[in-house]
């Protein structure tokens, strides 16, 4: 199984070591425009092979595809991230045409390739990669639900005083400040409805601290995350790897599921070796459903701008 990850920033970096650290491919290649920055990087990660226990191979490549050739998956991370006060949609004059080129260079070498999306606007640079690529739709996810899901996760195992791990739930909607929707009502601890184990203001609170979790993170760091956006990509890479058939919300082109067309957004999603093996629709309140296509009406707007940068 061989993997490139495009962009060697902190992002793309913690997402090869990821991957790199779970021992399920063979090669990982990271690739950066900027000079033996992406190699450097790889030989960083592969002097922490011996200590850390794995046998993937790491290369970097400053901006050559070619060594990128037969790929079975490739993430796209490249462009600018966040920087305090700004929001994602703020980045797309810069990602849009990085995120295009990045994106038929990987085809080139790789036709077989499932594409996994982490630039952003996010949802807006997986429905650009799909226009730009024309892949089929099952092979171009845009990861951010998973994302915001574990920091869902994060935000009522804190309030609850238990372990990440004893708690389901899921964000789905676009992967934007406004845009996310954490299912409160579906979110339990081990099967418990977290409704019964919270009050409804502090139930509120969370929702609306992990819809502002990127933001959060960048006005502590100055720039955007990358520990949690490189494990949630990592889950979702050997999901696909090892055909696990796990259940991420993930960003995919719909067709009239959940009453949507025509734009790429996050819903549950089946990912194993094909990627996308499935679409969950699953039942959303009247209130739900209304803020999905809020969020969708969002996303429309953002991927408005693409057709006025004449990227297609
Ligand atoms: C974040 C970026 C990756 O949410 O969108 O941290």
């Amino acid at each position: 199984m061989k993997i490139t990850v495009v962009g060697a920033g902190a992002v793309g970096a913690s997402c090869a070591e990821y991957i790199a650290i779970k021992n399920f491919a063979s090669e990982v290649v990271l690739v950066d425009i900027k000079e033996n920055f992406a190699e450097g990087k790889a030989m960083d990660l592969m002097q922490t092979a011996s200590l850390n226990g794995f046998d993937t191979k790491i290369i970097g490549s400053t901006n050559d595809y070619s060594k990128t050739a037969g790929s079975d998956i490739a993430v796209i991370t490249s462009g600018i991230p966040r920087k305090p006060g700004m929001t994602r949609e703020e980045l797309i004059g810069i990602n849009a045409g990085i995120v295009k080129s990045v994106s038929t260079n990987l085809i080139k070498y790789s036709p077989n390739v499932i594409l996994i999306i982490v630039s952003n606007p996010m949802d807006t640079m997986t429905y650009l990669a799909l226009k730009s690529t024309k892949l089929p739709k099952n092979r171009i996810i845009g990861m951010g639900g998973a994302l915001d899901s574990a920091r869902f996760k994060y935000r009522l195992s804190e309030a609850l005083g238990c372990p990440a791990s004893d708690i389901s739930a899921m964000v789905i909607g676009g992967h934007s400040d406004i845009g996310m929707l954490p299912l409160t009502r579906l979110a339990t601890r081990n099967s418990i409805r977290v409704s019964e184990l919270l009050s409804h203001d502090k139930i509120e609170q969370i929702k609306q601290d992990t819809k502002v979790g990127g933001a959060t993170l960048t006005s502590m760091l100055g720039t955007s995350a990358w520990y949690a956006p490189g494990a949630a990509v990592s889950s979702l890479v050997q999901s696909i790897a090892c055909d696990q058939h796990k259940m991420f919300p993930c960003s995919v082109m719909l067709e009239g599921e959940y009453g949507l067309s025509n734009l790429a957004i996050g819903v549950p999603v089946i990912l194993g070796k094909n990627g996308v093996e499935k679409i969950e629709e699953i039942e959303l309140s009247e209130e739900e459903k209304s803020q999905l296509s809020l969020s969708a009406e969002g996303v429309l707007k953002t991927n408005d701008i693409l057709v006025d940068m004449g990227l297609f």
